[in-house]
């Protein structure tokens, strides 16, 4: 296959992805959270070239991208705390697990009679849903395992030679996957996968307290999809309850240290140490997590060395993505 090509968000780009989207061909599109590899949620063939194109197995369930919450019902059978919350949080980065209906082949879902969907606020993604007049199943536009993409650059650089189409609209303003919760049971929601909806700001909205998924021994959840080799570079990553300044300074050369805000330091800080936010802001670390990782990989390093963040809400989703980045 040739290379991906790049498109602007012009409504001529847009009117003529929208056609490819409904020919069942798969779009690289942006999202606030991440990149996706989207296609018609309601057509196992497009669904099919998404795992292929990802090389990602089967039994890893997709999710369902809508642009209205009329269009909720046309994929998963809603209960009145899935709305209360579609009302609090959509358009924006959290996805509800609920029934699915017949529209979504079992393809899509990995079998499961559940269907995990979300109302993405990107403009230019939410113009592309309408605009193809179906709701989009879209993963990370990442090879299987790899670091999710938050810039279209990201996703030609490791998907541009199994994909065509590539909707450029910058770099995603969230840059953590979205927050998933089971609400298949209303009363008992469970946090399937922290992100930039908090765990308390989703308690706030239904009243009641949210479970955690649980884990398995190595850290690997149980749900589906959610193993914890994820979102790994292939530089080993080691994650550092505490770390200094000092100990960077005398560690390894080879090795990058990268900690959360600018550390202190007196004398010039050395090339190999990085920082995600100067100020250590938890939502601007976030943002640039990915593409940070993705560029201490090209680096050649020999390790990366990541000061573990600490603290709840968006804290708990950036910690959530380099305990999987540092699992092998
Ligand atoms: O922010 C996001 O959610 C991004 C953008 C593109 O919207 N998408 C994303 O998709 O992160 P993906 O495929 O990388 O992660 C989807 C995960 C699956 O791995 C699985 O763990 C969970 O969502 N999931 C999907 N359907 C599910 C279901 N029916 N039950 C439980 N978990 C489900
Ligand atoms: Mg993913």
């Amino acid at each position: 296959m040739t290379a991906a090509r790049t498109y602007t968000g012009t409504p001529g780009n847009l009117a003529f992805l929208a056609r490819r989207l409904k020919k069942g061909e798969i779009v690289a599109v942006p999202t606030e959270t991440v990149y996706g590899l989207a296609g018609d949620a309601t057509s196992a063939r497009a669904c099919m070239r998404i795992f292929k194109a990802k090389g990602r197995p089967t039994d890893d369930p997709l999710i369902v991208h809508i642009a209205s919450l009329k269009d909720l019902e046309r994929v998963a059978v809603p209960n009145p705390g899935a709305l209360l919350l579609a009302r609090a949080f959509w358009p924006g980065p959290l996805t509800l697990v609920l029934p699915k209906t017949g529209a979504v082949p079992d393809l899509a879902t990995a079998g499961l009679p559940s269907v995990a969907v979300r109302m993405p606020s990107h403009p230019l993604f939410r113009k592309l849903i309408r605009l193809a007049g179906v709701p989009l199943a879209a993963p990370s536009a990442n090879p299987f395992g790899y670091v999710s993409p938050t810039s279209a650059a990201h996703v030609a650089k490791h998907l541009g030679r199994r994909i065509r189409y590539i909707l450029d609209g910058g770099s995603s303003s969230i840059g953590l996957e979205s927050t998933i919760v089971d609400m298949r049971n209303p009363r008992r929601p469970v946090l399937l996968r922290p992100g930039a909806v908090t765990k308390d700001e989703i308690e706030r909205v239904l009243g009641v307290r949210v479970a955690r998924r649980r884990k398995s021994p190595e850290g690997a959840s149980v749900a589906p999809g959610q193993m914890a080799r994820h979102y790994s570079p292939r530089t080993p990553v080691r994650l550092h309850a505490s770390l200094t300044f000092t100990e960077a300074r005398h560690g390894s050369s080879s090795a990058a240290w990268l900690f959360v805000g600018k550390p202190a330091a007196l004398g010039p800080i050395p090339a190999n140490v990085y920082w995600l936010d100067p100020l250590g802001d938890l939502r601007r670390a976030a943002r640039r997590l990915f593409s940070v990782l993705r560029e201490l990989d090209e680096g050649k390093f020999s390790a990366i060395h990541v000061e573990r963040p600490s603290g709840k809400g968006i804290a708990e989703a950036l910690l959530d993505r380099l305990v999987r980045a540092a699992s092998r």
